[in-house]
C-alpha cells in the first residue's frame, strides 16, 4: 500500500504539530474532547482546532481552513461525519500532513468499502498515511499527546497496547489505570485501511519507553508483513497477544465487527508461535503478563520451586505449572540441604516445599532467603493459605520484603494468597505497589509460564531459513497444461510429475488404456499394484469405485480393470475415463500427511500431522508459515502425534524424520515459488525407517485460474 514517499511513522508517535478537523466548542462532542485530552495531557506541540465557523475551545481560537496554518501539522484527527472526510483529506494533502487518524465511523465496518478505499488511496497518493478510520485515536508517551476521546487521565509507563477493536481499547485504557499498568502507547487501528499493525510495530520495537507490546487483533491484514515483523520485535521485547474469534462464532463476529476476513484460528496459534508471540486467552491475562514483564526480571534458568503453607493449594499449583510449562526443580538431595533448615520436620522439602499449616513469616523469610542464595533455583512461587497462626499484618511485610530481595537479584518471585478480607486486601494493597501477588494460582502460575517462554524463546537462535531449489519454469509448463485446459486441478500424473521434479519419491507407475496393457505394466512394475481410474471427471477416486489395492496377479488386475470402468460409469456416466493408473503397491510405513498451501491471511504456509483417511476427524496438524528453519519444521512435526511414532514406539525402529522434513520443505517451496499453486496435499507421505525414505503415496495439487506466474 505504502509509495515511496510516505513519512516516518516516528511523527505518528511524535508528531510537531497537531490539527483536529471538526472541533467543536460543544463539550458533548467527540472532537471536543479529543481537543481537550490533548491540551490536559501536557502535549508540547502545536494544536490546531479547525472549524470553519470559528470561535474559540478550550482558550484556543479556532482555524477556519487548514491553508491558514502556517507550521508542520504531522497528524490530523478527524472527527466530521464520514461523507465531509474525503473533502477534509484533500486539505489535509494540500498543507503537507503526513498522518491521518480518522476517528470517524461508517466506512468498510457498515459496507461503504468504496469510500475508505477512496480515502485511503488519495491519501497514499498524496504522501499521507491513514491510520483508522473507526478509531478512537492515538495516545504516545513519548509526546504527552492523549488525541483520543477515551479517559483524559492516561498512566503514563512501558506498555504499548494496538488494538483493532475502539471500545475494548478505550475500555483498556480506564482498566490499565485501575491496574496500574503505565502506558507508552495505546493505538487503535480500526479498520486497517492502510496502517496496519505491522507499521506501529516498525516504530515500537525501538522504542525505548516500550518493554511490553500487547495486541489485541479480530482479523489479520498484510500477514506475510506482520510475520516478519512480530519474528524480528519478540527477539526484542515481549509481544502478547490476544486474538478474537477463536470460535467459528466469534470468528463470524469479529468478520463482521471490522470489515476484516479472520483467519482460521488454528493456523494463527501456530504461526504467531513460530515468530514468538505469547497468546493470551483473556484480556486480564495479557494484562497479568504484561505488567509482570514490566517488573520482573528474565530468569537464568528454568528451575523454580513453591514454597507454601498448604498441600492442596500446593498440588493446584503444580498442576498450573505442568498446563503453562514451568519446570519443578526435583533434585531431592539438593532440596533437603537448601530447606532442610526452615521446613519442620512434619512439612516437606520436596518441590512444593510445604512449611505446613503453623508456618509463620519468619519460615517463609528463611526459605525463600535460602532458595534466594542457592543458584540451582532460578524462580520462587510463593502460596499462602489463611491461618490463625500466621499473623495477617506480617504477611503484607513479608511479601513486600521478599519481592524487593528478590528483585533487586534478579530473581523471579510470584506469590498467590488465599483467604478471607483482610488477605484480599492484602492483595489489593501489594498490587497497587505492583508486587506480583493474584488471587488465583493459576493466574500467577500463567505468568511465570510466559516469562519462561519469553526466555526460552530468547536463548533459541533464530534457525536459517531453509528453501529448496526447484525446477520451477518446468512445473510451470505443466501448470500452464492444466490452466489452459481450464482445470483448477492436476490430473494424477501431472501431480506425480510435479512431485519428480520436487523429488518427493512417489510409487513407479504408467497409465493403462487396455486390459493387456495394464497386465503388461503390473508386471513391469512387480506384484502386488494398485491401480486407480484416471479422469478429470473423477476427482474422489475411492468414492466412485475407482481404486483397488493389492493386487496380486494377472486374475486380479483384469477383474480389477473391469470393476474400475463399471464403478466409475455408474457414478458418473458422463466421466470420461482415460485410463487407469497401475502403480507400486507401497510396502506399510508410518503414515503421515503433509502439504502446503497459500493462505489468505499469511501467504504460503505448511501443514503436517497425522495421515490416512481420519485426518478430518482426528484434525491432529500443525502449521508455520513460509519462510521457515529447518527447527520450524521439526518443532512443527513435535506439536502432533506423529512426533512419538517417528522416534519408534514400543521397540520399533526410528523412522526417517529427515525424510518428512525435506518433503515438507520442498513443499513449502514450491507454493512460495509457484504463486499459482494454491494447495498441495500428500496423504499418506508413508514414512520408513530411518535411512530409507518416504514415499508420497497420493498427491494433489489445486491451482488458482486466474493468477499469473
Ligand atoms: N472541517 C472542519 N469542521 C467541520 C467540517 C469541516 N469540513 N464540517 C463540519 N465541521 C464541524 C461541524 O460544524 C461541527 O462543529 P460544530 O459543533 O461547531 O457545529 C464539527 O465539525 C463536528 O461535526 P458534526 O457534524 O457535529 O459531527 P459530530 O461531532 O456529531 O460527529 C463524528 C462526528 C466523527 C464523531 C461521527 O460522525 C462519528 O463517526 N462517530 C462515531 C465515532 C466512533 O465511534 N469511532 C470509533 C471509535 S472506536
Amino acid at each position: 500500500m505504502s509509495s515511496n514517499n510516505t513519512p516516518d511513522i516516528r511523527y505518528l508517535f511524535e508528531p510537531r504539530g497537531v490539527a483536529v478537523i471538526g472541533a467543536s466548542a460543544s463539550p458533548e462532542k467527540i472532537s471536543y474532547k479529543v481537543v481537550n485530552n490533548i491540551l490536559s495531557g501536557g502535549y508540547r506541540g502545536k494544536v490546531y482546532p479547525i472549524n470553519p465557523k470559528g470561535g474559540e475551545i478550550l482558550g484556543l481560537s479556532m482555524v477556519r481552513n487548514m491553508m491558514e496554518i502556517q507550521e508542520p501539522v504531522d497528524m490530523a484527527c478527524i472527527t466530521i461525519p464520514a461523507k465531509l472526510v474525503l473533502e477534509a483529506v484533500k486539505e489535509c494533502a494540500a498543507i503537507g500532513v503526513k498522518f491521518l487518524s480518522i476517528i470517524t465511523s461508517g466506512f468498510s465496518e457498515i459496507g461503504n468499502v468504496e469510500e475508505e478505499k477512496a480515502i485511503a488511496s488519495f491519501a497514499l497518493g498524496h504522501g499521507m498515511r491513514v491510520m483508522g478510520p473507526n478509531i478512537f485515536g492515538i495516545y504516545s508517551a513519548n509526546a504527552s499527546l492523549n488525541a483520543t476521546f477515551g479517559p483524559k487521565s492516561i498512566q503514563r509507563g512501558h506498555v504499548a497496547i494496538i488494538t483493532q477493536s475502539g471500545a475494548l481499547g478505550i475500555g483498556m485504557i480506564g482498566k490499565t489505570s485501575v491496574a496500574n499498568i503505565g502506558l507508552s502507547a495505546m493505538v487503535s487501528v480500526g479498520n486497517k485501511a492502510d496502517i496496519t499493525e505491522s507499521d506501529l510495530l516498525d516504530y515500537l520495537m525501538d522504542d525505548t519507553q516500550t518493554e511490553v507490546i500487547m495486541l489485541y487483533v479480530e482479523g489479520i491484514r498484510d500477514g506475510e508483513r506482520l510475520i516478519a515483523n512480530l519474528s524480528q520485535v519478540t527477539r526484542k521485547k515481549p509481544v502478547v497477544m490476544i486474538k478474537a474469534g477463536r470460535s467459528k462464532r466469534g470468528a463470524l463476529a469479529a468478520a463482521s465487527h471490522t470489515g476484516a476476513l479472520a483467519g482460521s484460528d488454528e493456523i494463527l496459534n501456530d504461526i504467531v508461535k513460530q515468530c514468538g508471540v505469547l497468546r493470551a486467552e483473556s484480556i486480564q491475562e495479557a494484562f497479568n503478563w504484561c505488567k509482570f514483564f514490566t517488573t520482573s526480571s528474565s530468569p537464568k534458568g528454568e528451575n523454580t520451586v513453591i514454597i507454601t503453607n498448604g498441600g492442596g493449594i500446593g498440588v493446584i499449583a503444580t498442576d498450573a505449572c505442568e498446563k503453562y510449562q514451568v519446570q519443578l526443580y526435583d533434585d531431592s538431595a539438593v532440596m533437603k540441604k537448601i530447606f532442610g533448615q526452615s521446613v519442620p520436620e512434619f512439612g516437606s522439602v520436596k518441590n512444593p516445599i510445604d512449611l505446613s499449616g503453623q508456618a509463620h513469616s519468619q519460615d517463609y523469610n528463611a526459605s525463600m532467603t535460602a532458595a534466594l542464595a542457592n543458584e540451582n533455583i532460578h524462580s520462587v512461587i510463593g502460596l499462602y493459605c489463611e491461618t490463625a497462626v500466621f499473623d495477617v499484618n506480617n504477611l503484607d511485610k513479608m511479601i513486600r520484603e521478599n519481592t524487593l530481595l528478590y528483585q533487586k537479584s534478579g530473581k523471579p518471585i510470584l506469590f498467590s494468597i488465599f483467604g478471607g478480607e483482610a488477605t484480599e486486601n492484602c492483595i489489593l494493597s501489594l498490587r497497587q505497589e505492583n508486587a506480583p501477588v493474584f488471587p488465583d494460582v493459576y493466574e500467577a502460575v500463567s505468568c511465570l509460564g510466559a516469562l519462561m517462554a519469553q526466555n526460552r524463546h530468547l536463548k533459541t537462535p533464530p534457525g536459517a531459513p531453509v528453501e529448496a531449489v526447484l525446477p520451477i519454469s518446468e512445473i510451470n509448463v505443466i501448470l500452464d497444461k492444466a490452466s489452459a485446459e481450464g482445470r483448477h486441478f492436476l490430473l494424477a500424473d501431472e501431480a506425480k510429475r510435479v512431485m519428480e521434479l520436487c523429488g518427493v519419491p512417489m510409487p513407479k507407475s504408467s497409465i493403462a488404456r487396455s486390459i493387456d496393457e495394464a497386465v503388461r505394466e503390473a508386471e513391469k512394475i512387480g506384484y502386488p499394484v494398485v491401480m486407480k481410474v484416471v479422469s478429470k471427471d473423477i476427482l474422489h477416486k475411492s468414492d466412485a469405485g475407482g481404486v483397488a489395492l493389492d493386487l496380486d496377479n494377472r486374475e486380479e488386475v483384469v477383474d480389477a480393470y473391469e470393476a474400475i470402468h463399471h464403478n466409475c460409469r455408474e457414478h458418473n456416466p458422463r466421466a470420461i475415463i482415460e485410463g487407469v493408473e497401475v502403480a507400486e503397491m507401497v510396502k506399510k510405513g508410518t503414515e503421515t500427511i503433509v502439504g502446503a498451501r497459500r493462505d489468505a491471511s499469511f501467504g504460503p504456509i505448511v501443514i503436517c500431522g497425522m495421515g490416512g483417511i481420519y485426518v478430518e476427524i482426528l484434525k491432529d496438524v500443525s502449521f508455520r508459515a513460509v519462510p521457515f528453519s529447518r527447527q520450524d519444521v521439526l518443532s512443527m512435526i513435535k506439536e502432533t502425534r506423529i512426533y512419538p511414532l517417528l522416534l519408534g514406539v514400543r521397540g520399533e525402529a526410528k523412522k526417517d524424520m529427515d525424510g518428512v522434513i525435506e518433503t515438507i520443505i520442498k513443499l513449502g517451496s514450491l507454493v512460495k515459488n509457484c504463486t499459482r499453486i494454491s494447495d498441495i496435499e500428500v496423504n499418506p507421505l508413508v514414512v520408513y525407517d530411518q535411512g530409507s525414505g518416504v514415499k508420497a503415496v497420493d498427491a494433489r495439487v489445486l491451482i488458482k485460474g486466474s493468477e499469473k506466474h
